[in-house]
């Protein structure tokens, strides 16, 4: 999906508040924290403009493509959002664009992330609510969707614990997580995934069935999404490409049984021969590799399917 132009605009605007060598050193330190797999804590007013330039496209496109893949298992409809760790409002604005939506609470603790967020929030009309919390002081909305982005990363141990279990019992119908797309992360979002189930939850995404992932060790499930890059952008990042592809993890957890358990997710960019094509697949009956040739009756959308879509498996 794409980033609202307004937004951009908005972006583009703000930054000419500011030198440009200045933008480029604070999207540098985002970039390094971001490498280093660090969260983002804003320490400067320009490193939220430099962050709002270089990182909310790429959380948006990542947290919209996590929100698609999970709305279109959950196949209900969705009234209210919670968005903890709202930061720039990337989440709040990608539920309000892929659900019908009335209200959305955005939880955010650093006063300046959440005025750019609101005003943000503002120009493309979405219904948010921003409330200026810590979330380790507990969290006392609930709302049918909550969604957390590029937000646990920080926590572990008890703290982590602790703020789970506010997350799933904030939770009326599903809970999102989304987290960097690195080996690391995905190793968190496991734990992560087991906590939550420990809790009573269930995965609705993008794994078709709870328990045990069933990816060897030292493998790791991500996803992409592709966000295009402004002239901003390319000159903060000295990048040359019009568009970046962020990788992501993510977790979508819920209480009811997962509706979509007779099917599986394509892990990987398919491969397409002569009349043929290749997939591999994760379901509850494991990882397998899918040989799909134009004799068979699933070819049309063999040919179609993309990595982290939903795929048939024959029984
Ligand atoms: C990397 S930003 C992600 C923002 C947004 N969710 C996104 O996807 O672009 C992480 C945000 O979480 C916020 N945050 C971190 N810990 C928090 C806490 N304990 N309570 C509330 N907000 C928190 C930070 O202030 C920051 O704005």
């Amino acid at each position: 999906m794409e980033f609202p132009s307004a937004i951009r605009e908005r972006i583009s605007e703000l930054s000419e508040e500011y030198d440009i060598k200045t933008l480029i050193r604070a999207a540098e330190r985002i970039s390094e924290g971001y490498r280093s797999e660090q969260g983002f804590s804003a320490s400067s007013r320009e490193e939220i403009i430099a962050y709002a330039s270089v990182r909310m496209p790429a959380t948006f496109a990542a947290v919209s493509r996590a929100l698609e893949l999970s709305l279109e298992v959950f196949g209900g409809k969705i009234s209210t959002v919670l968005d903890v760790g709202a930061g720039t409002g990337a989440g709040a604005i990608a539920a309000d664009l892929l659900t019908d939506c009335e209200r959305i609470t955005c939880l955010e603790r650093d006063g300046d992330m959440l005025s750019l967020g609101e005003e943000f929030c503002g120009l493309v009309g979405a219904p948010t609510e921003w409330v200026k919390y810590d979330i380790s002081d507990g969290i006392s909305e609930r709302a049918e969707l909550v969604v957390c982005s590029y937000c646990l990363n920080e926590l572990n141990g008890k703290t982590l614990r602790e703020t789970l279990e506010r997350l799933a019992n904030s939770t009326e119908k599903i809970l999102v997580i989304v987290e960097r797309g690195t080996p690391k992360a995905f190793g968190e979002i496991k734990e992560i995934r087991k906590t939550l189930e420990a809790f009573g939850m269930k995965v609705l995404a993008p794994c078709t069935f709870s328990g045990e992932c069933k990816l060897p060790q030292k493998d790791w499930c991500h996803f992409t999404a592709r966000a295009s890059r402004t002239a901003l952008h390319r000159k903060l990042k000295n990048a040359d490409a019009p568009y970046e592809d962020e990788k992501f993890c993510f977790l979508a957890m819920t209480r009811e049984e997962n509706p979509v358990e007779n099917s599986a997710r394509v892990l990987r960019h398919p491969i397409i021969g002569s009349g043929k094509i290749t997939l591999e697949l994760c379901s509850a009956d494991g990882i397998s590799t899918k040989l799909i040739t134009r004799k068979t009756p699933l070819f049309k959308q063999a040919r179609k399917a993309k990595t982290g879509d939903l795929f048939p498996m024959e029984k």
